[in-house]
């Protein structure tokens, strides 16, 4: 039988209100978590002075101010040794009133990432990075367990991808039993947004620059999840009329607008609900990292 998708009028994720909705939350809990004489504190380090990083780290101090969190700031010039970031790193282990440590990626050729990741004290490790805490989130068990702090579950949510599981839950877009297909494979979103969705119950198919026929997969979508940095690549007709197109991507163009990866103005028309670029999975992204760190500061002080 024929089946006709009657188009109704598109629903724009609107991360930065859902955002802003998150941040109220969390500066009530700080408010009261100060009441016991705690505040909780951020590092934030910077190698280099790559714009687009700068930009992202000035957004992330903000908003640790807007919120009661204090944040410390650390910017290293380019050419910074090995040994000496991670000394920087080992001192922030041992300050009690930083709870929570995030260096900024990517980090110069020179450095070897993996090993700085792994010297970050898994307890204030907010991004989520460290393999003990990328296993425990793999070995999953709920979003729940991390929330909670429980010793068996992730301590936290890795920020993007527990900003996306945010933006569906609160836009009431159910995930358990859904068709996700998820464009790109990082270690920052595509891989553990994959253990996320799996875990709540959703079937997960992963694609990356290897993947053959792309549409055809794309197209079996009810939530698409797009993270690849190429602007434009989803058109619409690769989505599946009726599902939620996710856009994580974030492309500067020649003229200096941001874009997606996803061709939001045709897509919109297809979709039944589109978060938009700039305004939808970014402001996300920062509201998780300030509750992990609330979660961070919370767990070392109990
Ligand atoms: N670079 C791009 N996204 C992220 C992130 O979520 N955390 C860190 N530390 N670096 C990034």
């Amino acid at each position: 039988m024929l089946s006709v998708y009657t188009k109704t009028i598109v629903k724009i994720l609107d991360g930065k209100k859902i955002a802003e909705e998150i941040k109220l939350e969390l500066k009530a809990e700080i408010l009261e978590m100060g009441k016991n004489g705690m505040t909780p504190g951020l590092a934030v380090v910077l190698v280099g002075s790559d714009p687009a990083s700068r930009i992202y780290v000035a957004n992330k101090k903000r908003n640790c101010e807007e919120v009661g969190i204090k944040s410390a700031s650390y910017e290293l010039a380019e050419n910074i040794s090995q040994s000496k970031l991670m000394e920087l790193i080992s001192r922030l282990n041992d300050d009690e009133n930083i709870h929570g440590i995030l260096v900024q990626l990517p980090l110069p050729k020179h450095i070897e990432t993996q090993k700085i990741i792994e010297a970050i004290d898994p307890r204030k490790d907010v991004d989520c990075f460290h393999p003990e805490n990328a296993g425990r989130l793999l070995i999953g068990q709920s979003a729940r367990n991390a929330s909670r702090g429980d010793a068996d579950g992730p301590r936290f949510l890795p920020c993007t991808p527990g900003g996306i599981l945010e933006l569906l839950k609160r836009s009431n877009i159910e995930v358990a039993g859904k068709d996700c297909v998820i464009v790109g494979r990082s270690n920052i979103v595509g891989k553990p947004l994959a253990a996320l969705l799996i875990n709540a119950g959703a079937t997960v198919t992963v694609c990356h620059s290897r993947t053959r026929n792309l549409k055809e997969k794309t197209l079996r979508a009810e939530i698409l999840i797009v993270a690849t940095g190429k602007a434009g690549l989803i058109s619409a007709d690769m989505v599946q009329p009726g599902s939620a197109v996710i856009d994580v991507g974030i492309n500067r163009m020649a003229d200096g607008k941001l874009v997606g990866d996803v061709d939001f103005e045709n897509v919109k028309n297809v979709a039944s609900a589109i978060s938009p670029v700039p305004g939808g999975v970014g402001p996300m992204t920062i509201a998780m990292l300030l509750k992990n760190t609330i979660t961070a500061a919370r767990n070392l002080s109990s």
